[in-house]
């Protein structure tokens, strides 16, 4: 991982103490002290989450003619990680503290001594890299530089489904990828749709990595959610295509409000064997720098190819109108959920220097993404007539948008709780509104207030 620094005074830990203090993200099993690689989405983590899934869903499968969406069951038949080749490849350089047996990625340990392990190295080659820095390489937790010799660690997690003899002789494993629920449906897509090719399949799922050493909050878990989409194209017409949708990516990005400055293309320098291209988004993350959200990969016909050798089914594409038959080639994008969900948070974490050694934290969302979208209040309590009158609001408005009711405290105790978690609009009900049909609709960018008629506000 990237060691820049954001010139920023926003840290990481800000965000995850706000995340957690606010109700986004709390440690999984936390009152067991915590499982590694694990997080719980709170309840206002949970609505920005699927407000980033709808989003990206709307763009991606409803705003394009020739999208499809797709819901592929996680578990999977064992040889479908054989032809991926997940069961021989899928693995990281593993070596342990012969001390106090932390362990550590020896890639990306190597990577800031200034050398590159590169994912096609058998285990020989990285020992011997590995070998010629070991004088550089300290353990994290004991500082001592005595580790064991490296060893391929394969990250895909195995389970018992269906094994009931426990003898584990086929097992079937958690996906390690959300795309291969894609290519297992092609076929039927085509033959259940009218899609032709070019066209593509969105899916959001989960996928599961026993990661090494799992850290920085959301970047590197050992359970994620990928977004996800596998675009199909005849043999060699991959080039345009791939250009047009890295864009429309990028687009993507900017019209949920990220800070393009805060973006950047990477393009990878060493490919697998079988991708003829691939590219990352990156975002300057708080503390951690630049690094990767999403990435692009031009995968030739290798997918589809590797499945029928593997099923024996026919994964070929047949075009009606050229009178041709194929095997497409897949272009991918492949998006992290929590990455991306931390880029947002990051990126709208705002500190307001109010003067006089005073501050106001904001989340500064767009107000489509915002966790609660109106926080209805009436300025006292204890008054039962504007207490009745912001519920009788707060159920209207929320026929429409997630909102939220609250009398507890003062408003501007109120309007700094609403500010923390987002919400873009603050809605006072006061004796006037009794008057006149009138509610003061507060700011939460500019904290302007403003009378507006309810039925304005309905409508
Ligand atoms: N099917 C292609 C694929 O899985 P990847 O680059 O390994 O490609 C795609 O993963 C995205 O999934 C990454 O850009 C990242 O956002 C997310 N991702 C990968 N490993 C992750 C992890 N351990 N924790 C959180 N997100 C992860």
């Amino acid at each position: 991982m990237s060691d820049k620094k954001q010139d920023s005074n926003v840290s990481l830990e800000d965000i995850v103490s706000l995340a957690k203090r606010r109700g986004f993200v709390f440690q999984g099993s936390d009152i067991y002290g915590g499982l590694a690689g694990m997080y719980d989405f709170g309840p206002y983590g949970v609505e920005l989450l699927n407000n980033l899934k709808q989003s990206w869903w709307r763009a991606n499968v409803h705003h394009k003619e020739n999208y499809v969406g797709l819901d592929s069951a996680m578990f999977k038949h064992p040889k479908v990680w054989d032809a991926s080749g997940h069961t021989s490849g899928f693995s990281d350089p593993l070596a342990e503290c012969k001390s106090c047996n932390t362990r550590i990625r020896v890639d990306k340990e190597l990577e800031k001594v200034g050398e590159t392990a590169d994912e096609k190295m058998s285990e020989d080659q990285l020992n011997e890299l590995f070998d010629k820095h070991r004088h550089e390489i300290a353990c994290q937790k004991c500082g001592k530089k005595q580790f064991s010799k490296v060893r391929a660690f394969n990250l895909l997690v195995q389970s018992n489904l269906g094994d009931f003899t426990g003898d584990g002789s086929e097992p079937v494993y958690l996906p390690g990828e959300a795309c291969q629920g894609i290519y297992l449906n092609f076929k039927n897509i085509v033959d259940s749709t009218r899609m032709k090719i070019p066209f593509g399949v969105a899916q959001i799922n989960k996928a599961f990595r026993n990661e090494i050493s799992p850290r920085n909050f959301l970047f590197r878990t050992r359970e994620f959610e990928q977004a996800d989409t596998q675009y199909f194209v005849s043999p060699n017409q991959n080039k345009e295509a791939y250009e047009a949708i890295k864009q429309d990516r990028w687009n993507w990005y900017l019209s949920i409000g990220i800070n393009e400055a805060k973006l950047r293309w990477k393009q990878h320098d060493n490919l697998v064997f079988y991708a003829a291209d691939a590219w990352d988004i990156e975002y300057e993350f708080p503390t951690l720098g630049f690094d990767e959200v999403e990435g692009f990969h031009d995968r030739t016909d290798y997918d589809l190819s590797q499945h029928k050798k593997f099923s024996g089914t026919d994964t070929t594409y047949t075009d009606q109108v050229k009178n041709e038959k194929y095997t497409p080639w897949v272009l991918e994008t492949s998006m992290g959920l929590g990455r991306l969900f931390m880029a947002v948070l990051s990126d709208a974490y705002t500190v307001e220097d109010l003067g006089e050694g005073k501050t106001r934290t904001v989340l500064k969302f767009k107000p489509e993404l915002a966790p609660v979208r109106y926080a209805v209040f009436p300025l006292l309590k204890n008054k039962p007539e504007l207490v009745d009158k912001a519920r009788e609001m707060y159920k209207q408005l929320s026929e429409k948008y997630v909102c939220e009711f609250d009398d507890n405290g003062n408003i501007g105790k109120r309007y700094r709780r609403q500010d923390e978690i987002g919400t873009p609009y603050c809605v006072v009900i006061d004796f006037d509104t009794l008057e006149d049909g009138t509610v003061t609709v507060r700011d939460r960018d500019t904290t302007e207030q403003k009378r507006v008629k309810i039925e304005d506000l309905l409508a």
